[in-house]
Protein backbone atom coordinates (compact mmCIF):
# COMPACT_ATOMS: atom_id res chain seq x y z
CA UNK A 1 0.00 0.00 0.00
CA UNK A 2 2.89 2.28 1.10
CA UNK A 3 4.15 1.44 -2.01
CA UNK A 4 1.49 2.48 -4.29
CA UNK A 5 0.75 5.50 -2.49
CA UNK A 6 4.82 6.61 -3.40
CA UNK A 7 4.48 5.70 -6.63
CA UNK A 8 1.42 7.83 -6.96
CA UNK A 9 3.30 10.89 -5.63
CA UNK A 10 6.40 10.64 -7.32
CA UNK A 11 3.79 10.55 -11.36
CA UNK A 12 2.17 13.36 -9.24
CA UNK A 13 5.49 15.13 -9.15
CA UNK A 14 6.77 14.55 -12.39
CA UNK A 15 3.30 15.79 -13.73
CA UNK A 16 3.53 19.21 -11.68
CA UNK A 17 7.43 19.64 -12.90
CA UNK A 18 7.21 18.77 -16.67
CA UNK A 19 3.28 21.10 -16.18
CA UNK A 20 5.48 23.92 -14.58
CA UNK A 21 8.74 23.50 -17.37
CA UNK A 22 6.87 23.60 -19.54
CA UNK A 23 4.32 27.14 -18.10
CA UNK A 24 7.63 28.57 -17.38
CA UNK A 25 9.91 27.47 -20.04
CA UNK A 26 7.86 26.88 -23.14
CA UNK A 27 10.90 26.23 -25.79
CA UNK A 28 13.19 24.54 -23.78
CA UNK A 29 10.33 22.01 -23.00
CA UNK A 30 8.82 22.09 -26.65
CA UNK A 31 12.40 20.80 -27.84
CA UNK A 32 13.43 18.25 -25.08
CA UNK A 33 10.00 16.81 -23.78
CA UNK A 34 7.28 17.75 -27.11
CA UNK A 35 9.09 17.29 -29.90
CA UNK A 36 10.55 14.01 -29.53
CA UNK A 37 7.07 12.62 -28.52
CA UNK A 38 5.48 14.09 -31.49
CA UNK A 39 7.89 12.93 -33.80
CA UNK A 40 7.19 9.33 -32.00
CA UNK A 41 3.29 9.97 -33.12
CA UNK A 42 4.24 11.23 -36.40
CA UNK A 43 6.01 8.14 -37.29
CA UNK A 44 4.01 5.73 -35.64
CA UNK A 45 1.01 6.85 -37.20
CA UNK A 46 2.07 8.41 -40.48
CA UNK A 47 1.15 5.06 -42.66
CA UNK A 48 -2.76 5.68 -41.30
CA UNK A 49 -2.64 9.56 -42.14
CA UNK A 50 -1.28 8.80 -45.52
CA UNK A 51 -3.89 6.40 -46.38
CA UNK A 52 -6.45 8.41 -44.83
CA UNK A 53 -5.15 11.33 -46.91
CA UNK A 54 -4.84 9.29 -50.13
CA UNK A 55 -1.21 9.70 -50.39
CA UNK A 56 -0.57 5.90 -50.54
CA UNK A 57 0.13 3.61 -53.39
CA UNK A 58 -0.26 -0.13 -54.03
CA UNK A 59 2.77 -1.71 -55.07
CA UNK A 60 2.81 -5.62 -56.04
CA UNK A 61 5.14 -7.57 -54.08
CA UNK A 62 5.62 -11.51 -54.13
CA UNK A 63 4.96 -12.24 -51.06
CA UNK A 64 6.02 -15.88 -48.62
CA UNK A 65 2.49 -17.10 -47.52
CA UNK A 66 1.63 -20.05 -45.57
CA UNK A 67 -1.47 -21.38 -46.97
CA UNK A 68 -3.80 -24.17 -45.33
CA UNK A 69 -4.27 -26.92 -47.98
CA UNK A 70 -6.80 -29.53 -47.52
CA UNK A 71 -5.00 -33.22 -47.36
CA UNK A 72 -6.32 -35.72 -50.40
CA UNK A 73 -5.79 -39.42 -49.60
CA UNK A 74 -5.69 -42.14 -46.77
CA UNK A 75 -4.78 -39.37 -44.40
CA UNK A 76 -8.05 -37.90 -45.16
CA UNK A 77 -10.72 -40.72 -45.12
CA UNK A 78 -10.55 -40.22 -40.79
CA UNK A 79 -13.81 -38.02 -39.57
CA UNK A 80 -11.66 -34.67 -39.14
CA UNK A 81 -10.92 -32.93 -41.81
CA UNK A 82 -7.27 -33.34 -42.21
CA UNK A 83 -5.29 -29.58 -43.48
CA UNK A 84 -1.73 -29.29 -44.16
CA UNK A 85 -0.01 -26.19 -43.84
CA UNK A 86 2.33 -25.31 -47.30
CA UNK A 87 4.80 -22.84 -48.00
CA UNK A 88 3.75 -20.37 -51.27
CA UNK A 89 5.08 -17.40 -53.01
CA UNK A 90 2.01 -15.15 -54.06
CA UNK A 91 1.60 -11.76 -55.58
CA UNK A 92 -0.04 -9.33 -53.23
CA UNK A 93 -0.84 -5.36 -53.33
CA UNK A 94 0.66 -3.65 -50.33
CA UNK A 95 0.11 -0.33 -49.12
CA UNK A 96 3.02 1.89 -49.26
CA UNK A 97 3.15 5.58 -47.69
CA UNK A 98 5.33 7.99 -49.12
CA UNK A 99 9.18 8.04 -47.35
CA UNK A 100 8.95 9.88 -44.59
CA UNK A 101 12.94 11.86 -43.79
CA UNK A 102 13.98 12.83 -41.06
CA UNK A 103 12.17 15.02 -38.50
CA UNK A 104 13.70 18.39 -37.42
CA UNK A 105 12.27 20.88 -35.26
CA UNK A 106 11.28 24.53 -35.16
CA UNK A 107 10.59 26.79 -32.89
CA UNK A 108 6.44 26.31 -33.38
CA UNK A 109 6.51 22.53 -34.95
CA UNK A 110 8.64 20.79 -37.50
CA UNK A 111 10.04 20.31 -40.65
CA UNK A 112 9.88 16.66 -42.52
CA UNK A 113 10.97 15.53 -45.97
CA UNK A 114 9.35 13.36 -47.86
CA UNK A 115 9.72 11.20 -51.41
CA UNK A 116 6.83 11.71 -53.64
CA UNK A 117 5.54 8.45 -55.25
CA UNK A 118 6.17 8.15 -59.42
CA UNK A 119 3.02 10.30 -60.70
CA UNK A 120 2.82 12.17 -57.56
CA UNK A 121 2.84 15.91 -57.54
CA UNK A 122 3.65 18.60 -55.08
CA UNK A 123 0.16 19.55 -55.79
CA UNK A 124 -1.03 16.56 -54.04
CA UNK A 125 0.64 17.01 -50.81
CA UNK A 126 -0.96 20.99 -50.96
CA UNK A 127 -4.61 19.15 -51.11
CA UNK A 128 -3.55 16.53 -48.38
CA UNK A 129 -2.13 19.36 -46.18
CA UNK A 130 -5.52 19.86 -44.53
CA UNK A 131 -6.42 16.38 -43.77
CA UNK A 132 -2.99 16.14 -42.09
CA UNK A 133 -2.92 19.13 -40.17
CA UNK A 134 -6.35 17.63 -38.91
CA UNK A 135 -5.30 14.13 -38.11
CA UNK A 136 -2.13 15.41 -36.29
CA UNK A 137 -4.37 18.26 -34.53
CA UNK A 138 -2.10 20.95 -35.79
CA UNK A 139 -2.70 24.55 -36.64
CA UNK A 140 -1.39 23.99 -39.95
CA UNK A 141 0.58 22.07 -42.47
CA UNK A 142 2.32 23.73 -45.57
CA UNK A 143 4.19 22.32 -48.33
CA UNK A 144 7.22 23.88 -48.67
CA UNK A 145 11.50 23.95 -50.54
CA UNK A 146 9.58 21.75 -53.32
CA UNK A 147 12.23 19.59 -55.15
CA UNK A 148 12.42 16.82 -58.10
CA UNK A 149 10.71 14.07 -56.50
CA UNK A 150 10.28 15.28 -53.07
CA UNK A 151 8.53 17.91 -50.74
CA UNK A 152 8.68 19.57 -47.92
CA UNK A 153 6.13 19.62 -45.04
CA UNK A 154 5.75 22.13 -42.25
CA UNK A 155 3.78 21.84 -39.88
CA UNK A 156 3.00 24.53 -37.14
CA UNK A 157 1.38 23.36 -33.61
CA UNK A 158 -0.83 26.62 -32.79
CA UNK A 159 -1.30 29.99 -34.68
CA UNK A 160 1.62 32.47 -34.30
CA UNK A 161 -0.12 35.37 -35.44
CA UNK A 162 -3.19 35.21 -32.73
CA UNK A 163 -1.08 37.82 -31.26
CA UNK A 164 1.97 40.13 -32.41
CA UNK A 165 3.08 42.50 -29.74
CA UNK A 166 6.42 43.03 -30.75
CA UNK A 167 7.49 47.19 -31.91
CA UNK A 168 7.98 47.05 -35.49
CA UNK A 169 11.58 47.41 -35.19
CA UNK A 170 13.74 49.64 -37.86
CA UNK A 171 17.12 47.84 -38.80
CA UNK A 172 19.41 48.17 -41.50
CA UNK A 173 19.19 51.77 -44.32
CA UNK A 174 15.64 50.99 -46.10
CA UNK A 175 14.70 47.68 -43.99
CA UNK A 176 11.73 47.35 -41.43
CA UNK A 177 10.12 44.58 -39.13
CA UNK A 178 6.60 45.41 -39.51
CA UNK A 179 5.47 42.35 -37.62
CA UNK A 180 5.79 38.48 -37.48
CA UNK A 181 5.79 35.32 -39.93
CA UNK A 182 3.48 31.90 -39.47
CA UNK A 183 7.13 30.12 -38.90
CA UNK A 184 7.66 32.45 -36.01
CA UNK A 185 10.27 34.75 -37.59
CA UNK A 186 10.25 38.56 -38.29
CA UNK A 187 8.46 39.51 -41.54
CA UNK A 188 11.21 41.79 -43.16
CA UNK A 189 10.43 44.16 -45.65
CA UNK A 190 13.76 45.39 -47.35
CA UNK A 191 13.21 47.87 -50.41
CA UNK A 192 16.37 47.00 -51.29
CA UNK A 193 15.65 43.64 -52.19
CA UNK A 194 12.00 44.25 -52.96
CA UNK A 195 11.58 48.26 -54.54
CA UNK A 196 7.99 48.18 -55.09
CA UNK A 197 5.21 47.03 -52.93
CA UNK A 198 1.06 46.65 -53.50
CA UNK A 199 -0.89 46.00 -50.73
CA UNK A 200 -4.19 45.26 -50.79
CA UNK A 201 -7.54 44.13 -48.56
CA UNK A 202 -10.95 44.81 -48.09
CA UNK A 203 -11.87 47.75 -45.75
CA UNK A 204 -10.40 47.29 -42.02
CA UNK A 205 -7.67 44.65 -42.84
CA UNK A 206 -4.98 46.32 -42.07
CA UNK A 207 -3.80 48.11 -44.99
CA UNK A 208 -3.48 51.61 -43.32
CA UNK A 209 -2.08 49.59 -40.09
CA UNK A 210 1.27 48.10 -42.44
CA UNK A 211 1.36 51.93 -43.83
CA UNK A 212 1.95 53.01 -40.27
CA UNK A 213 4.03 50.57 -39.05
CA UNK A 214 6.52 51.47 -41.99
CA UNK A 215 6.60 54.59 -41.41
CA UNK A 216 7.03 54.20 -37.84
CA UNK A 217 10.19 51.65 -38.80
CA UNK A 218 11.60 54.77 -41.60
CA UNK A 219 11.18 57.43 -39.53
CA UNK A 220 14.73 56.85 -37.80
CA UNK A 221 15.91 56.32 -41.01
CA UNK A 222 17.96 58.78 -43.35
CA UNK A 223 15.25 58.24 -46.06
CA UNK A 224 12.67 60.92 -47.62
CA UNK A 225 9.15 60.03 -47.36
CA UNK A 226 6.13 61.26 -49.54
CA UNK A 227 2.67 60.46 -49.13
CA UNK A 228 -0.04 60.41 -51.58
CA UNK A 229 -3.65 60.30 -49.56
CA UNK A 230 -6.70 61.42 -51.68
CA UNK A 231 -9.21 60.12 -49.43
CA UNK A 232 -8.79 64.34 -47.92
CA UNK A 233 -5.41 63.49 -46.36
CA UNK A 234 -7.34 62.17 -43.19
CA UNK A 235 -4.71 59.19 -43.13
CA UNK A 236 -1.50 61.41 -43.91
CA UNK A 237 -1.80 64.41 -42.89
CA UNK A 238 -1.01 63.86 -38.99
CA UNK A 239 2.07 62.44 -40.40
CA UNK A 240 3.45 65.50 -42.04
CA UNK A 241 5.90 66.37 -40.01
CA UNK A 242 8.26 63.23 -41.24
CA UNK A 243 6.80 63.85 -44.96
CA UNK A 244 8.71 65.66 -47.24
CA UNK A 245 5.46 65.84 -49.64
CA UNK A 246 2.20 65.28 -49.20
CA UNK A 247 -0.39 64.82 -52.28
CA UNK A 248 -3.64 65.25 -51.07
CA UNK A 249 -5.79 65.99 -54.80
CA UNK A 250 -5.18 65.19 -57.90
CA UNK A 251 -3.71 68.54 -59.19
CA UNK A 252 -1.11 67.97 -55.89
CA UNK A 253 -0.92 64.74 -56.99
CA UNK A 254 0.08 64.92 -60.80
CA UNK A 255 2.47 67.83 -59.53
CA UNK A 256 4.56 65.60 -57.24
CA UNK A 257 4.62 62.37 -59.86
CA UNK A 258 6.05 65.42 -61.68
CA UNK A 259 8.44 65.66 -59.31
CA UNK A 260 9.33 62.31 -58.67
CA UNK A 261 9.94 61.48 -62.64
CA UNK A 262 12.35 64.34 -62.69
CA UNK A 263 14.19 63.75 -59.79
CA UNK A 264 14.51 59.31 -61.05
CA UNK A 265 15.81 60.91 -64.23
CA UNK A 266 18.43 63.39 -62.88
CA UNK A 267 19.44 60.65 -60.42
CA UNK A 268 19.62 58.39 -63.78
CA UNK A 269 21.85 61.31 -65.72
CA UNK A 270 23.84 61.69 -62.18
CA UNK A 271 24.57 57.62 -62.44
CA UNK A 272 25.33 57.83 -66.52
CA UNK A 273 27.77 60.38 -65.84
CA UNK A 274 29.69 58.79 -63.21
CA UNK A 275 29.52 55.15 -64.98
CA UNK A 276 27.42 53.46 -62.00
CA UNK A 277 24.47 51.29 -62.96
CA UNK A 278 22.44 52.53 -59.72
CA UNK A 279 22.95 55.09 -56.97
CA UNK A 280 23.73 51.80 -55.04
CA UNK A 281 27.54 52.23 -56.97
CA UNK A 282 28.10 55.93 -57.00
CA UNK A 283 30.67 57.85 -54.95
CA UNK A 284 29.17 58.30 -51.46
CA UNK A 285 29.06 61.96 -50.96
CA UNK A 286 27.36 61.57 -54.90
CA UNK A 287 24.91 58.67 -53.59
CA UNK A 288 21.10 60.24 -53.17
CA UNK A 289 18.66 60.21 -50.36
CA UNK A 290 16.49 57.07 -50.86
CA UNK A 291 12.82 58.22 -50.89
CA UNK A 292 9.89 55.87 -50.11
CA UNK A 293 6.31 56.69 -51.72
CA UNK A 294 3.36 55.68 -49.43
CA UNK A 295 0.46 55.80 -51.80
CA UNK A 296 -3.68 55.50 -49.45
CA UNK A 297 -6.02 54.28 -51.66
CA UNK A 298 -4.54 54.01 -55.27
CA UNK A 299 -8.06 53.79 -56.70
CA UNK A 300 -8.88 57.63 -56.66
CA UNK A 301 -5.52 58.31 -58.55
CA UNK A 302 -7.28 56.58 -61.47
CA UNK A 303 -10.97 57.17 -61.00
CA UNK A 304 -12.20 59.96 -62.92
CA UNK A 305 -15.59 61.74 -61.83
CA UNK A 306 -16.05 63.29 -65.38
CA UNK A 307 -13.87 63.63 -69.07
CA UNK A 308 -12.52 66.82 -68.13
CA UNK A 309 -10.16 64.57 -65.64
CA UNK A 310 -9.07 62.59 -68.64
CA UNK A 311 -5.81 63.75 -69.05
CA UNK A 312 -4.68 64.56 -65.91
CA UNK A 313 -5.79 60.62 -65.05
CA UNK A 314 -3.80 59.38 -67.95
CA UNK A 315 -0.43 61.61 -66.96
CA UNK A 316 -0.83 60.46 -63.24
CA UNK A 317 -1.17 56.80 -64.46
CA UNK A 318 2.39 56.90 -67.15
CA UNK A 319 4.03 58.58 -64.43
CA UNK A 320 3.65 56.34 -61.68
CA UNK A 321 4.46 53.71 -63.95
CA UNK A 322 7.09 55.21 -64.93
CA UNK A 323 8.08 56.04 -61.29
CA UNK A 324 7.82 52.87 -60.72
CA UNK A 325 9.72 50.99 -64.03
CA UNK A 326 12.59 52.92 -62.97
CA UNK A 327 12.39 54.24 -59.85
CA UNK A 328 13.99 50.48 -58.30
CA UNK A 329 17.84 51.06 -59.34
CA UNK A 330 17.78 55.14 -58.43
CA UNK A 331 16.13 54.72 -54.99
CA UNK A 332 12.30 55.86 -55.73
CA UNK A 333 10.45 53.20 -53.75
CA UNK A 334 6.53 52.74 -54.26
CA UNK A 335 3.84 50.92 -51.21
CA UNK A 336 1.10 51.51 -52.64
CA UNK A 337 -2.17 50.35 -51.13
CA UNK A 338 -5.99 49.88 -52.70
CA UNK A 339 -9.20 47.75 -51.59
CA UNK A 340 -9.21 46.59 -55.50
CA UNK A 341 -6.59 47.24 -58.07
CA UNK A 342 -8.12 45.66 -60.90
CA UNK A 343 -8.33 46.57 -64.66
CA UNK A 344 -11.51 48.05 -63.77
CA UNK A 345 -9.44 51.57 -63.30
CA UNK A 346 -7.47 51.05 -66.60
CA UNK A 347 -4.91 49.84 -68.07
CA UNK A 348 -2.25 51.56 -66.47
CA UNK A 349 -3.15 49.98 -63.58
CA UNK A 350 -2.51 46.75 -64.50
CA UNK A 351 0.74 47.51 -65.63
CA UNK A 352 1.67 49.27 -62.12
CA UNK A 353 0.70 46.18 -60.73
CA UNK A 354 3.22 43.91 -62.46
CA UNK A 355 6.25 46.68 -61.69
CA UNK A 356 5.00 45.80 -57.91
CA UNK A 357 6.69 43.06 -57.37
CA UNK A 358 6.11 42.53 -53.47
CA UNK A 359 2.36 41.93 -52.42
CA UNK A 360 0.70 41.90 -49.24
CA UNK A 361 -2.82 40.53 -49.37
CA UNK A 362 -4.77 41.48 -46.93
CA UNK A 363 -8.44 39.68 -46.06
CA UNK A 364 -10.20 40.17 -49.05
CA UNK A 365 -14.08 39.84 -49.81
CA UNK A 366 -13.84 39.03 -53.50
CA UNK A 367 -11.86 36.46 -54.72
CA UNK A 368 -10.55 38.64 -57.94
CA UNK A 369 -8.40 41.22 -55.70
CA UNK A 370 -7.21 38.16 -53.89
CA UNK A 371 -6.12 36.55 -57.71
CA UNK A 372 -4.80 40.15 -58.78
CA UNK A 373 -2.66 40.18 -55.92
CA UNK A 374 -1.18 36.49 -55.52
CA UNK A 375 -2.95 34.77 -58.74
CA UNK A 376 0.21 35.19 -60.68
CA UNK A 377 2.68 33.44 -58.08
CA UNK A 378 0.88 30.22 -56.57
CA UNK A 379 -3.08 29.48 -56.58
CA UNK A 380 -2.50 27.92 -52.47
CA UNK A 381 -1.31 31.73 -51.44
CA UNK A 382 -4.65 32.51 -52.84
CA UNK A 383 -6.68 30.04 -51.30
CA UNK A 384 -4.81 30.76 -48.11
CA UNK A 385 -5.60 34.61 -48.33
CA UNK A 386 -9.38 33.96 -48.59
CA UNK A 387 -9.48 31.63 -45.39
CA UNK A 388 -8.03 35.29 -43.43
CA UNK A 389 -10.73 36.03 -40.77
CA UNK A 390 -12.43 39.32 -40.28
CA UNK A 391 -11.61 38.76 -36.23
CA UNK A 392 -7.90 38.85 -37.03
CA UNK A 393 -6.71 42.44 -39.32
CA UNK A 394 -3.70 42.58 -39.97
CA UNK A 395 -2.74 38.73 -40.79
CA UNK A 396 -1.89 38.57 -44.81
CA UNK A 397 -0.56 36.78 -46.92
CA UNK A 398 3.29 38.38 -48.16
CA UNK A 399 5.19 37.28 -51.22
CA UNK A 400 8.25 38.67 -52.10
CA UNK A 401 9.73 37.94 -55.83
CA UNK A 402 10.92 34.71 -55.44
CA UNK A 403 7.74 33.37 -55.41
CA UNK A 404 7.83 32.02 -51.73
CA UNK A 405 4.82 33.58 -49.95
CA UNK A 406 3.89 33.40 -46.08
CA UNK A 407 1.05 34.21 -43.77
CA UNK A 408 1.97 36.94 -41.75
CA UNK A 409 0.88 39.63 -39.23
CA UNK A 410 1.43 42.80 -38.82
CA UNK A 411 2.28 44.66 -35.64
CA UNK A 412 -0.74 46.90 -34.06
CA UNK A 413 0.83 50.33 -34.56
CA UNK A 414 -1.88 53.29 -33.80
CA UNK A 415 -2.33 55.92 -35.26
CA UNK A 416 -0.84 58.36 -32.08
CA UNK A 417 2.29 55.97 -32.20
CA UNK A 418 2.80 56.95 -36.06
CA UNK A 419 2.45 60.25 -35.08
CA UNK A 420 4.58 60.39 -32.40
CA UNK A 421 7.30 58.63 -34.66
CA UNK A 422 7.07 61.70 -36.90
CA UNK A 423 6.89 64.25 -34.89
CA UNK A 424 9.89 62.98 -32.78
CA UNK A 425 11.74 62.12 -35.96
CA UNK A 426 10.75 65.29 -38.03
CA UNK A 427 14.35 66.69 -38.00
CA UNK A 428 15.18 64.19 -40.00
CA UNK A 429 12.91 65.20 -42.69
CA UNK A 430 14.91 66.81 -46.04
CA UNK A 431 13.22 69.76 -47.61
CA UNK A 432 11.42 68.94 -50.68
CA UNK A 433 12.64 71.57 -52.95
CA UNK A 434 15.94 70.69 -51.72
CA UNK A 435 15.95 66.90 -52.52
CA UNK A 436 14.62 66.94 -55.96
CA UNK A 437 16.89 69.80 -57.21
CA UNK A 438 15.85 71.08 -61.04
CA UNK A 439 13.29 69.11 -62.48
CA UNK A 440 12.19 68.95 -66.05
CA UNK A 441 8.08 68.88 -67.25
CA UNK A 442 6.30 65.89 -66.57
CA UNK A 443 5.03 66.30 -70.54
CA UNK A 444 8.50 66.17 -71.65
CA UNK A 445 9.96 63.43 -69.34
CA UNK A 446 6.89 60.82 -70.43
N1 LIG B 1 -1.95 44.11 -37.07
C1 LIG B 1 -3.01 44.44 -36.38
N2 LIG B 1 -3.21 43.95 -35.14
C2 LIG B 1 -4.32 44.28 -34.44
N3 LIG B 1 -5.29 45.07 -34.90
C3 LIG B 1 -5.15 45.60 -36.11
C4 LIG B 1 -4.02 45.31 -36.93
N4 LIG B 1 -4.16 45.96 -38.10
C5 LIG B 1 -5.31 46.62 -38.03
N5 LIG B 1 -5.92 46.40 -36.84
C6 LIG B 1 -7.23 46.93 -36.41
O1 LIG B 1 -8.09 47.00 -37.53
C7 LIG B 1 -8.55 48.33 -37.75
C8 LIG B 1 -8.58 48.63 -39.23
O2 LIG B 1 -7.27 48.65 -39.73
P1 LIG B 1 -6.86 49.65 -40.91
O3 LIG B 1 -7.33 51.03 -40.65
O4 LIG B 1 -5.41 49.45 -41.12
O5 LIG B 1 -7.70 49.02 -42.10
P2 LIG B 1 -7.72 49.46 -43.63
O6 LIG B 1 -7.53 48.21 -44.41
O7 LIG B 1 -6.75 50.56 -43.87
O8 LIG B 1 -9.20 49.95 -43.79
P3 LIG B 1 -9.76 51.09 -44.79
O9 LIG B 1 -9.79 50.46 -46.15
O10 LIG B 1 -11.12 51.33 -44.26
O11 LIG B 1 -8.84 52.26 -44.70
C9 LIG B 1 -7.56 49.21 -36.99
O12 LIG B 1 -8.17 50.34 -36.47
C10 LIG B 1 -7.08 48.34 -35.88
O13 LIG B 1 -7.93 48.46 -34.75
MG1 LIG C 1 -6.96 52.54 -44.58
Amino acid sequence: MTDFVLVLGVLAAAAAGLWAWRRLHPVSFWYSVGFPARAVLVYLTWHHVASGCKLTRNRRRFRLTLDAVPVVGPASRSAATVVEHKRRVRRVDVERSPRLGILRPTRLGWRMRLRLHDGQVPADYEKAAEGIAHAWRVHSVRVVDVRPGSVTLWATMRDPLVEVVTEPETGELLTVRPGKLENGRDWVIDFRTVPHWLNVGATQSGKSNLANALLKGLAPQPVALAGFDLKGGVEFTPYAPRLSALATTRKESVDLLTDLVGEVENRMATCRAHGARNVWTLPEGLRPMPIVVLVDEVAELFLMADKSEKDEVAKTATALLRVAQLGRAFAVYLVVCGQRVGSDLGPGVTALRAQLSGRVCHRVNDPETANMALGDLDPAAVDTARAIAAETPGVCIVAGQDGSWHRARSVFVSEQSAEQAARDFSHLTPEWDALIGSVPALDSAA
